[in-house]
């Protein structure tokens, strides 16, 4: 149903779970089989631990959620005692997801992992979280910085390096070349888009933090615009994602230029929804005739 290589990896599933939304693995792995997926996102690893932002930080919205975690983690060093031993029996792609406020600390975590004997796929690159003061997105807006980054952690590993890219900018294409240009083994769009809420009763914003990343259904036609412009000028695989809500948002985003997708928002309310999924992509290949899901990549008709 499908098959699609890229780096040494073999996906026999184009679902993978996106960072932040299904944890570390474990938390579902009593509800599904994780190694039927794709592969997996940690959530952003920093260098040191992060308790995020003060709540509230989730907000719900009539197609999505709000957010402004805030890259709560328990710091690399931890990361790599207690949980990545976990993460390295697990048979499906597993990629670390790393953060940092500058470029140096993207660095040195990249580093402490690459000195484990720890056995993962790669890595993926948040350079588009809005919701932290320092670093996050200020990396993913600028194409010298995106540039710097992706080439300064291309020197240190042979590792799958996957860079994460925001919907926050004027022109995603040019922040995809940026990471093509240093080094990069794929990209990954989109992260969550810039938004608030008020309550209007209490006159205050729904997020401490005022402005968050919105997320779910509602920002899928956002990101698959995204998908889209990147595909037409990057040559590098292109995992997509932003809203997927069912096996047709799956297929749309592959026609779109996708080659891969992840699954984010939807694990809270499903966390077995990329199994399901999985199953309804290989029925709708099975009536359609298609032997190989990847082979509609980009092959949308472009007059409707
Ligand atoms: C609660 C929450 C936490 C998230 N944490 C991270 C994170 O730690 N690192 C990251 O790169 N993206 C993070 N994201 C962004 C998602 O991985 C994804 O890019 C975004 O939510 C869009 O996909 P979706 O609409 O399918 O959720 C988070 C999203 C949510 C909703």
């Amino acid at each position: 149903m499908f098959h699609f290589s890229f780096k040494g990896l073999t996906f026999d599933s184009p679902l993978l779970a996106a960072s932040g939304t299904f944890g570390y693995g474990d938390e579902v792995a009593d509800l599904i089989d994780i190694n039927q997926l794709g592969g997996i996102m940690t959530k952003s690893v920093t260098l040191h631990p992060r308790e995020g932002n003060p709540p509230p930080r989730i907000a719900e919205t009539p197609a999505g959620m709000l957010n402004s975690i805030g890259l709560a983690n328990p710091g690399v060093d931890s990361f790599i005692r207690e949980i990545l031993p976990r993460l390295s029996a697990l048979e499906t792609a597993v990629f670390i997801n790393i953060a940092g406020s500058t470029l140096q600390e993207y660095v040195e975590v990249l580093d402490k992992l690459e000195k484990t004997d720890a056995f993962y796929a790669g890595y993926e690159i948040n350079i588009s979280c809005p919701n932290v003061k320092r670093g996050g997105m200020a990396f993913g807006i600028d194409p010298r910085t995106t540039e710097r980054l992706t080439r300064r952690l291309r020197e240190r590993t042979d590792k799958c390096l996957v860079m994460k890219l925001s919907p926050n900018v004027t022109r995603i294409e040019d922040i995809a070349a940026a990471a093509e240009a240093g080094g990069a083994d794929a990209l990954s769009a989109i992260n969550t888009v810039v938004g608030m809420g008020i309550d209007i009763e209490k006159r205050t914003p729904l997020l401490h933090t005022v402005t968050g990343g919105l997320s779910g259904a509602a920002i899928k036609p956002i990101a698959l615009a995204q998908v889209y412009k990147i595909s037409r000028s990057a040559k590098l695989p292109l995992i997509g994602l932003g809203g997927i809500s069912n096996y047709k948002d799956v297929i749309e985003f592959i026609l779109a230029g996708a080659d891969l997708v992840q699954i984010g928002t939807l694990n809270f309310k499903q966390p077995a929804a990329a199994v399901r999924i999985r199953e309804e992509l290989e029925a709708w290949c099975l009536k359609n005739n298609i032997a190989n899901l990847h082979d509609l990549k980009g092959e949308m008709v472009s007059s409707c």
